[in-house]
Order: C-alpha cells, then sequence, then structure tokens
C-alpha cells in the first residue's frame, strides 16, 4: 500500500495500534538498493508492521546540491520495499510534508553537526533531524532503522532523541557493500566508470588503516595521513575530509583508546562518496 496523505497514513497505524501490532519504521530518500532492503528486512524480524518512507526531504539538501536531480524511482522502490517485507510504503509530496506556512526547524547544536560532513553541509543535519522528527510524529514507531554508512546521522539522530525525550528506540545496521567493497548509495549510480573504479580505494584505504590500527598503531596523525597518501594516488579523488573521532561523542583525540571512528568523504567529479569504518 502506498500512502501519500498524512491523515490517511495516521488513521492506518491507528487501526493496526488498536490492533496491538508493533510498527517499525525505516526512512529513507528512495531509489532503493541492498543497503536500504537490509533495514527493512531487519525491521520486518522485529515489528509487526514495518513502513517505510520515501521522501527526497529538500530542507537536507543545499541550493548547491542535487535535489532536483537526486534518483527517483517510486514504482520501482515500492516493489523492491514489499519484497522485503514493507507493509506501507509512504510516499508525501514535498508540500505535504512543508506546507506553506511550515517555518519550524528541530537542530541539534554543537559539536556532532559541525564536525565531518556538518563542515561542509552546514545546513545539511537541521534538514534531517526536521524530516525525521517529522516521521516520528507522523508513524510513532517503537523502533527506527538506520544504517552506520551514514555514521553522522545516526549520531545525531541518536543525540535528538536523547535530547528531546523522544520514545522510539534506534537500531543501527551495518554498512552493505558492492562485491568489490564500494559502500552502496543511492548516488553511486553518478559515476562515470573511471570513477567507479577508483572510488575503490576509499574502502581499500579504511580497511588498511583498520589493519594497522590492529597492529597496534594507535596515532590519529599516522593513520590519517596512511589514508590519504592512498587516496591521493587516484587522479580523479579530491577529499573533502580525512577524520578519525571519538564515536559517538565525535570528540577530537590524538590516539585512540576507545570506540572511535574513521571516516571520509572524497569527491569523483561531482559526485561526493562518504564510508567509515568503526574501530
Ligand atoms: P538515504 O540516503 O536514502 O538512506 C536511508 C537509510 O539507508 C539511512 O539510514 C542510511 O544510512 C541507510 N543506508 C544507505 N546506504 C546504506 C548502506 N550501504 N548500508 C547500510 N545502510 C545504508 O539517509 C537518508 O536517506 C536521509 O538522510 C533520511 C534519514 C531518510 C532523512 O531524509
Amino acid at each position: 500500500m502506498i500512502i501519500g496523505q498524512i491523515k490517511e497514513l495516521r488513521e492506518e497505524l491507528k487501526k493496526k495500534r488498536e490492533e496491538k501490532l508493533s510498527i517499525g519504521l525505516v526512512p529513507t530518500m528512495g531509489y532503493l538498493h541492498q543497503g536500504h532492503l537490509s533495514l527493512i528486512r531487519k525491521a520486518k524480524k522485529e515489528n509487526d508492521i514495518v513502513v517505510i518512507s520515501i521522501f527526497v526531504n529538500p530542507t537536507q539538501f543545499a541550493p548547491n546540491e542535487d535535489f532536483e536531480s537526486y534518483p527517483r524511482d517510486l514504482q520501482r522502490d515500492a516493489t523492491l520495499a514489499y519484497q522485503a517485507g514493507a507493509d506501507i510504503v509512504f510516499h508525501p509530496t514535498v508540500k505535504e510534508m512543508y506546507p506553506a506556512e511550515s517555518s519550524t526547524f528541530v537542530e541539534v547544536m554543537g559539536r556532532t553537526t559541525q564536525v565531518l560532513c556538518g563542515a561542509s553541509r552546514p545546513t545539511h543535519f537541521r534538514g534531517v533531524t526536521t524530516v525525521v522528527n517529522m516521521l516520528f510524529n507522523i508513524v510513532a514507531p517503537q523502533k527506527a532503522y538506520f544504517g552506520q554508512k551514514d555514521a553522522q546521522q545516526v549520531a545525531v539522530l541518536q543525540k535528538m532523541v536523547n535530547d528531546l525525550h523522544i520514545n522510539v528506540e534506534l537500531v543501527v545496521c551495518p554498512i552493505v557493500r558492492e562485491e568489490d567493497g564500494l559502500a552502496m548509495s543511492s548516488r553511486n549510480t553518478y559515476l562515470t566508470d573511471d570513477e567507479r573504479k577508483q572510488s575503490l580505494i576509499l574502502n581499500q584505504s579504511l580497511t588498511k588503516a583498520k589493519a594497522l590500527f590492529q597492529q597496534g598503531e594507535t596515532s590519529v596523525q599516522i593513520l590519517k595521513q596512511h589514508i590519504i597518501q592512498q587516496i591521493e594516488t587516484m587522479p580523479l579523488a579530491v577529499i573533502d575530509y580525512v577524520s578519525i573521532y571519538e564515536y559517538p561523542s565525535l570528540k577530537e583525540i590524538e590516539t585512540i583508546k576507545q570506540k572511535s571512528i574513521i571516516a571520509l568523504a572524497v569527491k569523483f567529479g561531482t559526485t561526493r562518496l562518504i564510508d567509515n569504518i568503526i574501530i
């Protein structure tokens, strides 16, 4: 069932709740791949009813970004979503989510939204937190499913849930990769053949850094340098950032002592790819 209206979705879910059915939510922007489908499968195992939202959220794109050209294919997405176990596809219009009079944002302040992608995309996370908060209010799920692929998004959303005392459990699912190691992303379709080949360096350099760490190298500076050197061997790669922080606090560190994240964002042509590894 594809539902476009908030009112209709609320009525449908009210019935489910009266039947004592549990509800899991998988927020997405569509153009589904195995990464998204892994979240739906996990949600179906843990809930009676799975709602997947497919909404390319304008407020998380900056004016110079790819909101207009972001890939969209609702019919294909709906088929894949049902096959993976989704019960309801919520596909609202921009007007439905953001009526002309709407002027409220939800914003997590401080470090979590300022570092990594927050530095190069300063308005991105307030768009994400605003729309995910709306989805929580509309669907009122017991659990919501997110990918480790967007590790900073998970840290920001968990902070929002804690700070606003939202009654939902966030479930974080591992990164799903192509056979050759590239993290799956709806934006991978933008890559040319050469860019696609060179993009393998992202996962390769992260994996090597993890191996170095396991052999005893704990210096953030040295590990970062190793990754940067490898990425720079690829002529089409332009580094946005390579960073190592404590995770999920995203605190600055010089040596790795606790759970940490190695995260990177690299541009190939106009396509910006992100990847990370938790150590
Ligand atoms: P989108 O990029 O469509 O991703 C939807 C969900 O799928 C996110 O939780 C993301 O982390 C997860 N995901 C994407 N690629 C993945 C992969 N390779 N492996 C595992 N999980 C993966 O993230 C968003 O949309 C939006 O910001 C959203 C949360 C929907 C708010 O608009």
